[in-house]
């Protein structure tokens, strides 16, 4: 027996806890030897023979919901002689917009709820919305309380008509509608005599034939993203997943992405049960979780994707995406988020919003950043290419989450639209002489010496120190200072936190660019954010990012106050001026700490340089 799963949408009012009590009450009734409590959840609700009252059980479930207790997402469970269901009830409010998304993250369907009375409302389009967003494809419009408005079919077009305008537009290609009364059960189970005019199935059996999307991806290509690589002994070697689409045999011709390189599959090894003494299975399908080897030693590891050899998913380093931001502080474009996709996980940073999109009614907004809840398109640069499938294609390869480095948090679910075009066509040209070749010329080794800290906390007058000691021992160097870059490069910057991580992005691009020309580049930039210290550091070598720490505590910067800015920050002449109302974040493991309060600019310069031909970097 298969599963449907579907998520219901609307508010209480809208007759929601009466809808799903009355599925699982009239089920429970009629399908009573069919009724497995596959939760505990379900038993709640009544095991099997024993009475219970619809008025109970409909209280039941609204009083949970209203007293906050499945403010997440509760799922109910019923089922009939056709299908097993789960249903995903999620709050209605704005503010509970990331339960309903997970709600429907899984789901096959959505039943829409309308009240006759009052027809299609601003919360009916934002629901139906995001269900579209989410991917899913199955669209029911319950238009409830029928019985309130004598069972008038006027009505019922009415609002049929209203909803398919608006459908249209939210890219909802298909859906059915049906006239019913959760409280009296019309057009519930079956056609209810008090709407002859109405012709359609009743709602349960609408939901017992809908197409699960468990058949639709058996029919498409084969795909399996790597979980694992199964190792036991030296002549095995395992690729062990979930089939996400499709369907595989051994001898099967196969491409591993990112790489490209296709071979053949050899063995299907079904996952080892417990207690069961599996052997090689002749066919696996999409939903079985299998371990595969193949015909040669081709590159594929954990995140890789085993796709059929003639139908490969993409593979690109930016693209387009829609995202529905759920963190509590705001999108920072320019900063770099992990993006998990399946097993993939990479550093992704996002441009400022294409658009934002009102939910309510899907227009376009301009927008710097999205916020809490809303919903935008961004395109996405990432730093490793990442296997994917466009999300309306392929909800397994195309859905991903951004995680914030520093918190762990999920800030945001998205769905990717395409690869941009530019991302196909800039190619990395060849260069003849390399960075190595730079680096012997010069005769050292090339790196960055990251200085931070607080302005006034002494930066620029020990980058200049050790630049002058590296000058005197024959090196090749460069100092990049903040004052003077903001005068050119970067004078479109300011110091909100967008513009200070895009002046640290730019400074780190310069500096790689510099080290690759083989010179030992020194940086003096307040750069407050860990993050993006961090990004810098993954752009440059093992070894070749060197993070000091210029420590001067806020009241001594203060006391200094060598450019007077403290003072005018204190007056609020000056806003967002780090240590006073815009944060610094202090390097807690750096490759050099120098406390400045101890150490004068001299003895640091010495320290830091001394530290450099220790470690062989100058
Ligand atoms: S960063 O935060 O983006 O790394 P950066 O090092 O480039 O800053 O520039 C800091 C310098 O700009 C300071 O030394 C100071 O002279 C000047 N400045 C002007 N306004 C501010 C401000 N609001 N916060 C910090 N520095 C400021």
């Amino acid at each position: 027996m298969d599963l449907l799963r579907f998520i219901t949408c609307g508010s209480v009012d809208d007759g929601k806890s009466t809808l799903i009590g009355r599925l699982l009450y009239d089920t429970k009734l009629i399908f009573d030897d069919q009724l497995t409590a596959l939760t505990a959840d379900s038993k709640r609700v009544g095991t099997q023979g024993q009475e219970i009252d619809f008025a109970l059980l409909v209280d039941g479930l609204a009083a949970e919901r209203e007293q906050g207790i499945t403010i997440d997402v509760a799922y109910r469970y019923f089922a009939t002689p056709r299908r097993k269901f789960i249903v995903a009830d999620t709050p209605g409010h704005e503010q509970y917009t990331r339960n309903m998304v997970t709600g429907a993250s899984t789901a096959d369907a959505a039943v829409i709820l309308i009240d006759a009375r009052k027809g299609v409302l601003t919360q009916t389009r934002r629901h139906s919305f995001l269900a579209q967003l989410i991917g899913i494809r199955h669209f029911i419009l319950a238009v409830n309380k029928m019985d309130l408005v004598d069972y008038d079919q006027a009505r019922f077009d009415a609002i049929v008509a209203d909803y398919a305008g608006f459908a249209h537009k939210a890219g909802i290609k298909d859906f059915a509608a049906v006239p019913l009364s959760g409280l009296k059960g019309d057009n519930i189970l079956e056609r209810s005599p008090a709407m002859r005019w109405y012709s359609g199935p009743a709602l349960l059996v609408l939901l017992e034939t809908l197409p699960v999307d468990a058949d639709v991806a058996v029919a498409s290509p084969f795909r399996m993203p790597v979980q694992w690589v199964n190792r036991p002994s030296h002549d095995f070697r395992g690729f062990a997943g979930l089939i996400g689409t499709g369907q595989v045999s051994p001898g099967d011709p196969v491409r591993v992405l990112p790489s490209g390189r296709t071979s053949r599959v050899e063995r299907i090894v079904a996952m080892p049960q417990p207690g069961s003494d599996d052997g090689d299975l002749p066919i696996a399908r999409a939903g079985q979780s299998i371990t595969l080897t193949l015909a040669d030693e081709v590159d594929c590891s954990r995140g890789s994707v085993i796709a059929a050899a003639d139908a490969p998913p993409q593979s690109a380093d930016q693209f387009e995406a829609s995202l529905v931001w759920l963190g509590e502080d705001e999108l920072l474009p320019g900063r770099g988020y992990w993006l998990k996709l399946g097993a993939q996980t990479v550093t992704a940073t996002i441009q400022p919003p294409k658009y934002e999109i009102n939910v309510n009614n899907q227009e376009h907004l301009a927008a710097k950043t999205l916020t809490l809840n809303a919903i935008g398109v961004a395109e996405f640069a990432t730093d490793a290419p990442l296997v994917f499938e466009p999300y309306s294609e392929d909800r397994a390869l195309g859905g991903f989450i951004l995680i914030d480095k520093a918190s762990h948090a999920t800030v945001a679910c998205g769905t990717i639209h395409f690869a941009l075009r530019r991302a196909a066509n800039i190619h990395w040209q060849a260069l003849e002489i390399s960075r190595e070749a730079h680096a012997a010329q010069k005769n050292q080794k090339p790196a960055v010496i990251w200085l931070t800290g607080l302005s006034g906390a002494g930066k620029s007058t020990v980058a200049n120190l050790i630049e002058k000691r590296l000058f005197d021992l024959g090196k090749h160097s460069f100092l990049l200072d903040g004052d003077n870059v903001r005068h050119g490069l970067n004078r479109d910057l300011g110091f909100t936190e967008v513009d200070r991580i895009e002046n640290i992005r730019r400074v780190g691009e310069v500096a790689k660019l510099m080290v690759d020309a083989g010179l030992i580049v020194i940086t003096a930039f307040i750069s407050p954010f860990r993050a993006e210290r961090e990004l810098v550091r993954g752009m440059l070598g093992e070894g070749e990012f060197v993070e000091v720490f210029v420590d001067t505590p806020l009241d001594e910067a203060e006391r200094r106050d060598v450019k007077g800015l403290y003072a005018k920050a204190r007056r609020g002449e000056l806003k967002n001026f780090t240590g006073i109302d815009s944060p610094y974040e202090p390097p807690q493991t750096p490759e050099i700490h120098i406390d400045t309060l101890r150490m004068s600019p001299d003895e640091a310069a010495d320290t830091i340089v001394r530290a450099l031909l220790e470690r062989g970097t100058a």
